[in-house]
């Protein structure tokens, strides 16, 4: 357990966070296509290569999780698996374990977790391929009525399954209850519900004797729906997520790492930045694909001749999120 702690420990190292470079194969092609990319093994290789590769990264980033597939690519310089290249850089190398959404309920269009049967087969596997740490993302809708207590308590319990597992392959679970911020709910509806999932997700970790020394959380930040004319300000938004979190959230777990959320890039930042300024029992930093990655995506298009300008804004906004991790902004 002492290894799992250690690696917990360095996830959320002060100045660092983790980069989330674990988007699936159709949520990848999505974000491509969006941008006319063709999405190709060989294409999505050149473009998580361009991430892993800018100079410094590892100034910034102490973690990157990876898809399966990327995970036995090989970096295009010195065609090294991905895990083997990060781990030369002090970069730890972690892996989405999850298989995606399924349909928990047809009425609701709730949705639960898959990837729960084969596991441990999978956590021990990836483990001896280099590993250190892993991924699961239950996601919760918000509306009236939702997310339902159907929902609340099946995301708990495989979440804490997942965890569990992941404990006995010496791999730290990120714990990851991402509550959606779609829709038109005020900020104090996000923080009623983003509580509830965090209380049911703590006592059903609780329950499995899961080591919170040797997880991290990834949960979202507490904000207003985003069709809600009326955005909560970037203090209250911070006041909101920690208070939230420390009713919730036991001050052993050592680390804090938040989902951006499609948030833009500038308000995650300015968000983590904020909650960085209060005074808080666990390293608060992030998590983020999207808050990352968005530009950068963009700058490349595809294109190998844009791969400099891409990685410079992407190390920005590492660099930037770096500083907001410790309230320096
Ligand atoms: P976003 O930061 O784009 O929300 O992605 C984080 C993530 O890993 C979702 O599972």
């Amino acid at each position: 357990m002492n290894n799992l702690i250690k690696t917990a420990l360095k996830m959320v190292e002060s100045g660092k966070g983790i980069l989330a470079a674990d988007e699936s194969n159709p949520t990848c092609t999505k974000r491509f296509e969006s941008l006319a990319i063709e999405s190709t093994p060989t294409s999505r290789n050149a473009y998580r290569d361009l991430l892993f590769s800018a100079p410094d990264i590892e100034k910034y980033i102490s973690g990157v999780i990876l898809f399966n597939e990327t995970f036995y690519q090989k970096d295009l310089s010195s065609q090294a698996f991905y895990p083997e290249f990060l781990s030369r850089k002090n970069i730890l190398p972690g892996i989405k374990v999850d298989s995606g959404l399924e349909l928990l309920d047809v009425y609701t269009k709730e949705q639960a977790t898959k990837g729960l049967h084969d596991l441990e087969k999978k956590a021990l596997q990836y483990y001896i391929d280099g590993a250190r740490f892993a991924k699961w993302r239950a996601v919760y809708h918000i509306d009236e009525s939702l997310p339902s207590q159907k929902s609340i308590d099946r995301n708990a319990n495989d979440l804490a399954d997942y965890a569990s597992i992941c404990q006995s392959s010496n791999l730290v679970p990120i714990v990851e209850p991402e509550v959606l911020m779609n829709g038109n709910h005020s900020i104090a509806k996000s923080y009623e519900v983003t509580s509830k999932v965090l209380h049911s997700v703590f006592k059903e970790l609780s329950k499995r004797n899961i080591i919170f020394e040797a997880m991290i959380l990834k949960p979202n930040m507490v904000l207003s729906g985003y069709n809600n004319n009326q955005q909560a300000s970037i203090d209250e938004v911070a006041k909101w997520t920690v208070k939230c979190l420390k009713e919730n959230v036991p001050s052993d777990v050592p680390g804090i790492a938040f989902l951006s959320g499609g948030q833009s890039d500038e308000l995650a930042t300015l968000h983590l930045n904020a909650m960085n300024q209060l005074q808080n029992p666990w390293k608060l930093t992030f998590s983020y694909g999207r808050a990352l990655q968005s530009q950068a995506l963009q700058i490349w298009a595809g294109n190998q001749n844009n791969i400099l300008e891409a990685q410079n804004a992407f190390l920005e906004l590492a660099k930037a999120n770096s500083s907001a991790s410790q309230g320096l902004l």
